[in-house]
């Protein structure tokens, strides 16, 4: 297929997707395109909308309901596992983020077959790596997105090798890999680090005892999987005990893995030779529920947030008791109404369940409003306050040192042009500006379409006063109500 870069439309082709389709897709530098593999296997091409700004109003309670996508943070462990098989994976409930893009890229340049739903299974993926030809994950894929590092494990284990890029430095802090690497070791794979890239092989890994020195989300669902083919039995205490920890081993073992304990501290996993197929519906995403409960409680609305769990976001409503906000809960849905005023609490992230650091920038934005000062403890990332410098822009008083920010409440806040620097970052200041008086221009909201599934229609529909500008991406076909 040839393809004609043209900007401002799509550029659609047919045929199969190769690998070398999508090098020739990412080598297309100058304009910047994205790969959108369909139903029947054929491939578009959509430039990027680097550019895309949210203009922003202020002042409108958020009212109504919104429903929650599937977590990018299960779904893309669950897209790595298929390498971990020559069945097809199925699965449900997969959010259309920038992020699941890259993955499916980075999936079909190792020669996976990806093939996406459309209408109302436009949610759902199904992926094949029966024949895996390039075990690479590329700098050009890993630095836009560092759970790229997810594949290392399943492709040691299921091709013997494995040559991922390292991530290098981001946005919130330096994120090694190093206890990803060392966990491989304990496995017994040799590791050479090399022009940038970690070069992973092994003719088969066996178990073994991994003791992480610091809890890691990623690190814990990268070895889970490689253990899951090594043979004999693999010990891995101090892990990672977040819900998509939990969703990806019930889906490992749907597909014959044998692991017991995900959810806690200790993780043991009896090797098998062979994985296979399965079909599995991704968890609800709690993090942009929790966006949503915190933009609720903040604008005084009276908002439903549907499709999630709540017993997930347990943290963060507790703090937000403490904070004067009233929430009711049914077993997937989670009721905001907020009449009162907002009170200032601590409070410090942690690794689950204690509060996520994921959500450390949208309760910010929430301190801003509450009476008296607010400390805010950021303990996983050194270096995830960019937002408190946006939100002084639009009038907070927020005073970092070191991890701590200091928080003093209830300035009013006015729209300004501000700009987003990390996924959460952005979330924090798009809460803010629908509560600051005036017009919030923000920029850069790619970093936003990572992890949230088309946030400005989903608070549109919920009474918010938000449009995209400089949008080039084609318009979803409107199904008419009772034809599909
Ligand atoms: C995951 C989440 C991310 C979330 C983070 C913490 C995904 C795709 N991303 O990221 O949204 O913010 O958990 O909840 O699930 N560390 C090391 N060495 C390592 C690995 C990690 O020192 O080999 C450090 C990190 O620098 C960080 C801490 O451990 O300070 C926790 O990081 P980790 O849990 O690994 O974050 P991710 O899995 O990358």
């Amino acid at each position: 297929m040839k393809i004609i870069p043209k900007s401002r439309e799509a550029i659609s082709g047919t045929g199969a997707v190769t690998p070398s389709l999508v090098k020739n897709v990412t080598e297309l530098k100058k304009l910047p395109v994205r790969l959108k593999v369909q139903f029947d296997g054929s491939a578009v091409y959509v430039p990027e909308n680097l550019m895309d700004k949210f203009v922003i109003r202020g002042g409108n309670p958020l009212l109504g309901t919104i429903r929650v996508s599937g977590a990018k943070n299960a779904a893309l462990p669950a897209m790595a596992a298929a390498i971990l098989t020559d069945e097809t994976l199925v699965l449900e409930n997969i959010p259309d983020v920038r992020d699941i893009q890259t993955e499916r890229n980075l999936l079909v340049s190792m020669g996976a077959e990806v093939e996406l739903g459309y209408g109302r299974a436009h949610h759902r993926t199904t992926i094949s790596c029966r024949s895996l030809v390039n075990p690479e994950a590329a700098y050009e894929l890993v630095k836009t997105m560092r759970a790229s590092t997810l594949v290392l494990g399943p492709l040691v284990a299921r091709m013997g090798r494995a040559r991922v890029s390292l991530p290098g430095g981001c946005a919130i802090g330096a994120r090694p890999i190093d206890l990803h690497i060392k966990g491989l070791e304990q496995l017994g794979a040799t590791i050479r680090q090399e022009h940038g890239y970690i070069e992973a092989s092994a003719d088969r890994l066996r178990g073994g005892h991994i003791a992480f020195d610091k809890i890691t989300v990623t690190g814990t669902e990268d070895l889970m999987m490689a253990a899951a083919l090594a043979q004999g039995e693999t010990l891995m205490e101090n892990c990672a005990r977040e819900p998509e920890v939990v969703d990806l081993a019930v889906l490992l073992n749907k597909m014959g893995a044998k692991i017991e304990g995900a959810g806690t501290s200790t993780i043991r996993i009896k090797g098998v030779s062979k994985l296979g197929g399965a079909r599995h519906r991704i968890i609800p995403d709690r993090i942009e529920a929790g966006t949503f409960v915190i933009a609720a409680a903040l604008t005084g609305g009276d908002l439903t947030i549907t499709n999630c769990d709540p017993l997930h976001l347990n943290a963060l409503l507790q703090k937000l008791e403490e904070c004067g906000v009233t929430t009711t809960t049914t077993g997937d849905s989670i009721r905001v109404k907020n009449g009162h005023r907002l009170k200032a609490a601590d409070m410090s992230t942690e690794e689950y369940p204690g509060f996520p650091t994921d959500m450390q920038a949208q309760y910010m934005a929430l301190a801003t409003q509450a009476e008296g000062t607010s400390i805010i403890t950021e303990n996983i990332f050194e270096n995830r306050f960019m937002h408190a410098q946006e939100l002084v822009r639009m009038g907070a008083n927020i005073k970092v040192e070191g991890s701590r920010a200091i928080v003093r409440g209830h300035t009013p806040l006015s729209g300004a042009a501000v700009q987003c620097s990390d996924l959460r970052a952005s979330a924090s200041l798009v809460i803010a500006a629908l509560v600051a008086e005036g017009e919030t221009i923000l920029d850069r909201v790619y970093h936003i379409d990572r992890g949230y599934e088309r946030i400005e229609e989903k608070l549109r529909g919920a009474n918010g006063q938000i449009r995209r500008i400089g949008e080039m991406l084609p318009k979803r076909t409107q199904v008419p109500a009772g034809v599909a």
